[in-house]
C-alpha cells in the first residue's frame, strides 16, 4: 500500500452530480495508488479559513499520461465543501493522501458480493464496484438514496454491475425510482428471496448502516462498513473521530477504519 503524502493537486475536472452533490477530478504529476474505502483530508480554504482539513473518501484513481486522476464526489453542506464546489479547473489544493484501511475486495472461490450505498455514500462503494468489475468478481450493486434527484451516477454504477452480470438495485425513501423505501430493506428482500452474498460492503448515513449492521447480525452475513465520523486530522493525533468496539476500546476510525466488520463494532451499531 502507497505510503501517505501531501499532494499539490490542480482540479482538472469539476461538474455538477445533483443540485446538492458534485464531482471533482484533481490530477497530481505524482504517481498515487489507493484502494476503495481509503479516503484524503482535503485542504478546501486558502489560509486558515477554513482551518480544519475535510475528509473525502477516494472515488476513483486513474492513470492519464504523465498525470495520475484521483476523483472525489462532495456533497455541499457546510464552508469546505462550498468552497470546493467554487473552484475552477486549473485552481490548487492540497490533498493528504490515501488514509486509513479499505474495502476487503476478495471472494473465497467467486461467490458474490452486495455493495450497498446511501446518498453521498456512493464513492467508496462506486470505487470498489469498479475494481471488482475490472477483475471479474460477481457483484450486485444496491444504491439507495431520499428522492430519485439524489441518486448519484447510475449510469455508470449500472456499467460497474453489468460488467460483471450483476444486479443493479435502486432504492429511493420516496419511491420516485426504483424500489420505494430503505435500501437496506432492498437486500433484505433479496436475501429472502434465497440470494447468498459472501459479504456486504456499504458506506451511507449512520442510520442506513445500523440498519444493516442489524440485518448482517439477524443473517448471519459479514458486513463492512465504512463509517464516516467527523474528522479534525485524518491521521491518529486529535482523536475526534473515536468509535467504540464490541470489545469496549475505543479507537480512532481514521486509523483503524474508517472500515470496520460490523462484527467488531460496539452493540449500539446493530441494536
Ligand atoms: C472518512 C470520511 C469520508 C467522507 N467521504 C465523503 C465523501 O466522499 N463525500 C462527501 O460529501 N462527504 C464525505 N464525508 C463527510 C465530509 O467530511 C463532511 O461533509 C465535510 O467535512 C463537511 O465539511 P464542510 O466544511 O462543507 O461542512 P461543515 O461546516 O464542517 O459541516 C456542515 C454540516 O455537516 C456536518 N458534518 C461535518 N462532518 C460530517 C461528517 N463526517 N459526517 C456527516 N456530517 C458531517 C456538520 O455537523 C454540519 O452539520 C466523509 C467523512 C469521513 C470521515
Ligand atoms: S481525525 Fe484526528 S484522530 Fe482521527
Amino acid at each position: 500500500m502507497i505510503a501517505r503524502r501531501d499532494l499539490a493537486v490542480r482540479v482538472a475536472v469539476r461538474t455538477d452530480l445533483s443540485p446538492t452533490c458534485f464531482r471533482i477530478v484533481v490530477a497530481t504529476p505524482e504517481p498515487f495508488a489507493a484502494v476503495p474505502g481509503q479516503f484524503a483530508m482535503v485542504a478546501c480554504g486558502e489560509g486558515l479559513d477554513p482551518l480544519l482539513r475535510r475528509a473525502y473518501s477516494i472515488a476513483g484513481v486513474a492513470r492519464d499520461g504523465e498525470r495520475t486522476l484521483v476523483e472525489l464526489m462532495v456533497k455541499e453542506v457546510g464552508r469546505g465543501s462550498s468552497r470546493l464546489r467554487r473552484l475552477a479547473p486549473g485552481a490548487e489544493l492540497k490533498l493528504l493522501a490515501p488514509l486509513g484501511n479499505g474495502f476487503t475486495l476478495t471472494a473465497a472461490g467467486g461467490a458474490r458480493l452486495a455493495l450497498v450505498a446511501g446518498g453521498i455514500g456512493l464513492p467508496p462503494v462506486l470505487f470498489a464496484a469498479e475494481r471488482l468489475a475490472a477483475a471479474g468478481a460477481p457483484f450486485d450493486l444496491f444504491l439507495g438514496a431520499a428522492t430519485a434527484a439524489e441518486l448519484l451516477d447510475v449510469e455508470r454504477a449500472a456499467a460497474a454491475a453489468a460488467a460483471c452480470g450483476g444486479e443493479l438495485v435502486l432504492a429511493t425513501d420516496d419511491g420516485s425510482r426504483g424500489e420505494a423505501g430503505f435500501v437496506t430493506a432492498a437486500l433484505a428482500r433479496r436475501l429472502d428471496e434465497g440470494r447468498r452474498y459472501e459479504r456486504a460492503l456499504a458506506c451511507g448515513p449512520n442510520p442506513m448502516l445500523r440498519a444493516l449492521a442489524r440485518l448482517a447480525r439477524e443473517r448471519s452475513l459479514a458486513a463492512e462498513l465504512s463509517l464516516e465520523e467527523p474528522m479534525g486530522c485524518g491521521v491518529g493525533v486529535c482523536l475526534g473521530c473515536v468509535v467504540e468496539l464490541a470489545d469496549g476500546r475505543l479507537v480512532p476510525s481514521c486509523k483503524e477504519g474508517p472500515v470496520f466488520e460490523a462484527s467488531r463494532l460496539a452493540a449500539r451499531w446493530s441494536a
